[in-house]
This record gives structure tokens, C-alpha cells and sequence, in this order.
């Protein structure tokens, strides 16, 4: 394997989320480069500290019809995948061959009830994977979406996970895309009452777009999820949100991350660690090392000795949500 390509001061940037040690703060999110081991290495060997795999489920699923992706706005995209992915069984030998080149591997689990997830999960563990993600979000697989902004139904899949996985490995519950931000801090709160160790905030966010001349939607779906920059800002209220609300596990930012300063946005809301999807379909998978590099020279400039000690530092004194 070519070797890892530093970041030029990592001193500053180690980061813990939960029991678990990452020597930077990025993380490659789901779906993006993870359907094949040598995507999931490649985004590791461009400087992600670790990697979440394409969300699988216990049978495979041929996904949406195409486009399934097409671009928005600069750097945004909207998808419809439909989570295409080749089932559990098929997919294990991925996993493994990425983890035997030591890399923290994210397992990202989708399931029709709370026995199929935990199954998913079950083997997911036994694979040897450092952390659980539960997809319970969504947005163009209505069924997850429903589910995620469903306090019940999370805190049931939380807590069926957690009891089969033993509690021996962290189980991270990916929130969906909404700026219903009181339901978000509900099953934020069911998901850590039942044994989550750590929040994703957020999924891609419900939207349509209509190409004018045929009148049909661009995605082969028609409804897909929306991602990049667009959503920056949503998902960043989010995190401050789930922050304000006093929610004590780590909060994992999620959604429009190119640059060092967007990481730092999200830290200063309260994340401890963040996740970048589309900037590396756009960008390339040194994005990492790159976001990396910039995080250093702003904690240099600023005189700031760990990116840690940024977490939820906003100055929002008058701000009420
Ligand atoms: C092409 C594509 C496929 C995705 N597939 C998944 C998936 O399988 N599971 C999941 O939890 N999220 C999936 N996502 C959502 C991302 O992981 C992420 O939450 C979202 O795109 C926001 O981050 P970003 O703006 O950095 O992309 C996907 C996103 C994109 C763009």
C-alpha cells in the first residue's frame, strides 16, 4: 500500500469520540467511495483518520433506477441511490480486507425492523469493525427516514443493537436531514437514553429537482437527497442544537465539509469529530489531508494547542434557537 500521505502538523488534531482514538477529525462519510475496499483505502491513504462503509442491510438491494446523482449548485449534489449494496454476506471480505490494513472501518447498518438491524450489526462486530453507524435516515428509502424521526422506533433499534453487539462495540446512530430540530434533539435524546455512544448529524436532506423542458425530475427516483454546501448551514444548526440541548455523547458533523474552516464551523457548534461525503466526489480523496493541513494552520494562527478544545466554543450569547 502507497504510504499515507501526513498532514503537516498532526499534533493538534487528535480527537477521541467516545473510548475510540482518531488521529485527525475527518472521517469518510457513508456511501461516498465505500462500496469496495479499495475506495474505503483510498479515502485513508488521502488523510481520513477513518472510514464508513456503504450502508448494507441483510439482503442485497439493486437500488433506484438512473440518474441516480446528478450536480445542483458548485459543489452540491442530489442523490437517489436507493442504497444499492450487495447484502451483508457479500460485502464481509470488503470490510476485512480494509481492516487488515489497520484502518478504523465505521460499519454503516440499515435493517426493516429491529432484529434485522441488530443481525446486520451482529456480523458487522464480529468482522472486527471499530464502530456501528445505524442509517435510520435515509431520505429517498422512505421507510428509514420514517423511522429516524421516530423517537420510539430509534430508541427500539438503539436498544436491540446495543444488547446483540453486547455493548462491545460503539453503536453511532446517523440522524436524518431535517430542519425539524426539535424532533432531531427527541430522537437524539431517545438514541443516547438507549445506549448510542455517538450522533451523526445529518443524512442527506429531502428535495426535488424538475428538468423544466421534460417536466420530470432530474433523479431517476424523482425525490432524492440534497448534500454539499447547500446543507452546510442546516446541518451545523443541528449539531449547536443537539449541543444546546445538552446532549452528552459525541456529535459527529456531517454535510458540506471542503475546507478547514468548515470543520472548524462545526466544532465550534459542538462536534467532536466530523464526517465529508460529497467534497470528495467533488474534490478528490485528498480532500482530507488537505482540510487537515488548513486545521492545523488556523489552530497555529489562533494559538490553539488541540482542535478539542474548540468544541461547542461558539460565542452565541444571545442566540436562542
Ligand atoms: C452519492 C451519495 C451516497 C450516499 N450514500 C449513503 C449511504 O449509503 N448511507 C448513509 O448513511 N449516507 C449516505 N449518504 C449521505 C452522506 O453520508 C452524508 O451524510 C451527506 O451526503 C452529507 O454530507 P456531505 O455534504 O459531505 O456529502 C450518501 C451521500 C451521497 C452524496
Amino acid at each position: 500500500m502507497a504510504p499515507k500521505k501526513p498532514a503537516k502538523n498532526n499534533s493538534g488534531l487528535a480527537i477521541k469520540i467516545g473510548s475510540i482514538e482518531l488521529a485527525n477529525p475527518t472521517i469518510l462519510a457513508s456511501g461516498v467511495l465505500g462500496v469496495a475496499a479499495g475506495g474505503l483505502i483510498r479515502a485513508w491513504q488521502g488523510g481520513a483518520a477513518a472510514v464508513v462503509t456503504k450502508t448494507v442491510g441483510i439482503e442485497s438491494r439493486t437500488g433506484h433506477p438512473g440518474p441516480r446523482i446528478v450536480g445542483i449548485y458548485g459543489d452540491s449534489l442530489m442523490n437517489a441511490m436507493g442504497i444499492p449494496n450487495p447484502g451483508i454476506q457479500e460485502y464481509l471480505p470488503e470490510i476485512e480486507s480494509t481492516i487488515k490494513h489497520e484502518i478504523p472501518v465505521i460499519g454503516s447498518a440499515l435493517g426493516n425492523s429491529p432484529d434485522e438491524f441488530a443481525s446486520v450489526a451482529e456480523q458487522l462486530a464480529k468482522a472486527g469493525v471499530t464502530a456501528i453507524e445505524l442509517n435510520v435516515s435515509c431520505p429517498h428509502v422512505g421507510s428509514l427516514y420514517l423511522l429516524g424521526m421516530d423517537p420510539q422506533s430509534v430508541t427500539e433499534v438503539v436498544t436491540e443493537v446495543v444488547q446483540r453487539v453486547k455493548g462491545k462495540t460503539p453503536v453511532w446512530v446517523k440522524l436524518p436531514g431535517s430542519t425539524d430540530y426539535p424532533c432531531l434533539v427527541k430522537v437524539a435524546q431517545a438514541a443516547e437514553a438507549a445506549g448510542a455512544s455517538a450522533l451523526v448529524a445529518l443524512n442527506t436532506l429531502p428535495a426535488l429537482a424538475i428538468d423544466i423542458e421534460s417536466r420530470r425530475p432530474l433523479l431517476g427516483a424523482g425525490i432524492g437527497g440534497l448534500s454539499g454546501p447547500a446543507v452546510k448551514p442546516i446541518a451545523i444548526r443541528a449539531v449547536w442544537e443537539l449541543h444546546q440541548a445538552g446532549i452528552a455523547i459525541p456529535i459527529i458533523g456531517v454535510g458540506g465539509i471542503l475546507t478547514g474552516s468548515d470543520v472548524i464551523e462545526y466544532f465550534l457548534a459542538g462536534a467532536s469529530a466530523v464526517q465529508i461525503g460529497t467534497g470528495v466526489l467533488t474534490r478528490g480523496s485528498t480532500i482530507f489531508s488537505n482540510v487537515c493541513n488548513e486545521i492545523s494552520d488556523y489552530l497555529k494562527e489562533h494559538g490553539i494547542n488541540q482542535i478539542s478544545e474548540l468544541v461547542g466554543r461558539i460565542n452565541d450569547a444571545g442566540v436562542s434557537s
